[in-house]
């Protein structure tokens, strides 16, 4: 065993890290090692294509289907893409509701109206755990008999870029882990017990998604198409549009559907990657699975998934660019699909998938883009503008909050909005047509009930 990993081991030991967990450390350790970067090429695969969309299932006549899911909602990252330090669910998105009680109340209204007990249980990782749960505290009618509300996340070393041994950061020790990425969950539902606890109660099948994609509302159409389906697992999946080229794509590869991330690319396919024509489909990461298909494969692999390496290049302090650079190794859920002989697609509508990953995102979340429906369910009063804030001034939640602390401009006649400059915004402002503010050296208040526009703004 090299030098680091057994260092890396007697440190996840000490901590009481779960053995299935170090096996899966290890086993992505020594991949690390082996400069393993798990290339898909071009010529080996073929497109998925044919993936039936969701416009064109039957409406579902009963919840038969929904009665017997599970909704897990992954919970562990950190939002470190805007500078957070903790869970973004707990981010307020319309009035005073957080993400969490966005999914929450879409959770009570599905019981109720389909008179089912459809569990929810978070992935937390140790730096959302307590927040969430305290969060979560005053829904007193959550939880289900026989199944926690949190499933806590492992931890395993972040490494040293140069020596991948487990880097060291007195001033704040808790900066020295890290959570191994939201792959982990298929171990945590093993170790955790809470797998063979929704087989006892009977549960067939699981819905996960990422607690920041507000569009994975309870369905009772989808879930029964996967029951129907008879597919051991499910990914929807979505069209990427021109936004999409850079990302990660679905292809087939000796009969299997398979993740291909960017950094699973070869240099020499990189057009053909970001062809989207060609490859029409991106993992939304709202999965399904037979929880019979999932135990059987976990059973059979000792709780650790095989999945694809992914190599996260980070620094210790997330929040200060001038720490160590470290490595942490990490596994990705949408990847388990090549693991499933039968595995299926889905293609869903953005209605679906409205994730937040910036505060682009996020402002128009918060707009009047959209509507909460009775439901809980964010609805598109129109088309959505395409925004652009300067990252220098917005991409901090700290800095966004504080130039929109006033109140958010309704956005729902807008086209597009770029903002290269650090405005501050107040109440009662418009946003239309291709709206653009210029940049500028200092801070600039925009006068209550402006019309922002292609000129700048005015006030009316
Ligand atoms: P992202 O990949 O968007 O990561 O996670 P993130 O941590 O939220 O954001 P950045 O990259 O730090 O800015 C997709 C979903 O998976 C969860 C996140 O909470 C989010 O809901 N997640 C991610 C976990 O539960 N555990 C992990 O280890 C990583």
């Amino acid at each position: 065993m090299s030098h680091g990993l057994e260092q890396s081991v007697s440190k996840m030991r000490e901590a009481g890290v779960s053995e299935p967990a170090i096996r899966s450390f290890s086993r992505l350790y020594e991949r690390l090692l082996a400069h393993d970067d798990g290339i898909i090429h071009e010529r080996d695969i073929t497109p998925l294509v044919d993936v039936p969309h969701m416009h064109d299932l039957p409406g579902a006549s009963t919840a038969q289907a929904l009665a017997k899911t599970a909704f897990i909602r992954l919970n562990g990252g950190l939002g470190t893409s805007m500078g957070m330090d903790k869970a973004k669910s707990l981010l307020p998105v319309r009035d005073d509701l957080s993400f969490l009680d966005v999914i929450v109340n879409q959770v009570r209204k599905a019981r109720a109206e389909h008179n089912i007990s459809l569990p929810l249980v978070f992935m937390n990782s140790f730096r959302t755990e307590e927040d969430t749960l305290g969060a979560l505290a005053p829904y007193s009618d959550l939880p289900i008999p026989g199944l926690p509300l949190s499933m806590l996340q492992n931890q395993e070393p972040k490494l040293q870029a140069k020596t991948l041994t487990p880097v060291t950061w007195p001033q704040d020790p808790t900066l020295e882990w890290c959570p191994p990425g939201h792959g982990d969950v298929y171990t945590v539902l093993y170790t955790s017990g809470v797998l063979d606890a929704l087989a006892d109660m009977g549960f067939e099948y699981l819905n996960i998604a990422n607690a920041d994609n507000l569009g994975a509302y309870p369905s009772p159409e989808i879930a029964q198409w996967f029951a129907d389906s008879g597919a051991p697992f499910a990914a929807e999946v979505a069209e990427r549009t021109p936004a999409d080229r850079k990302g990660g794509h679905l292809v087939v590869r000796d009969g299997r559907i398979v993740l291909r991330e960017t950094a699973q690319t070869a240099a020499d396919d990189v057009e053909a990657a970001a062809d989207i024509s060609r490859h029409q489909y991106f993992n939304t990461n709202t999965l399904w699975m037979r929880v019979a298909a999932l135990r059987e494969l976990l059973a059979h692999h000792d709780g650790v998934m095989p999945l694809p390496l992914i190599k996260n290049e980070k620094t210790v302090d997330p929040t200060r660019p001038d720490s160590p650079a470290v490595i942490q190794i990490e596994v990705a859920m949408g990847a388990a699909i090549e693991l499933f002989e039968g595995a299926q697609t889905l293609c869903v509508d953005r209605r679906r998938f409205l994730p937040v990953k910036t505060t682009n995102d996020l402002l128009l979340v918060r707009s009047d883009v959209y509507d909460l429906t009775e439901e809980y369910r964010l609805q598109a009063t129109g088309q959505e503008p395409l925004i652009t804030l300067d990252p220098g001034s917005y991409k901090l939640i700290s800095d966004f909050e504080n130039r929109f602390s006033r109140g958010i401009p309704s956005l729902k006649g807008a086209s597009s909005f770029t903002v290269e400059g650090p405005y501050r915004f107040g109440v009662g402002q418009r946003v239309e047509g291709e709206a653009f503010l210029g940049p500028a050296d200092n801070e600039i208040t925009i006068p209550d009930h402006a019309i922002i526009n292609s000129d700048g703004y005015h006030t009316v």
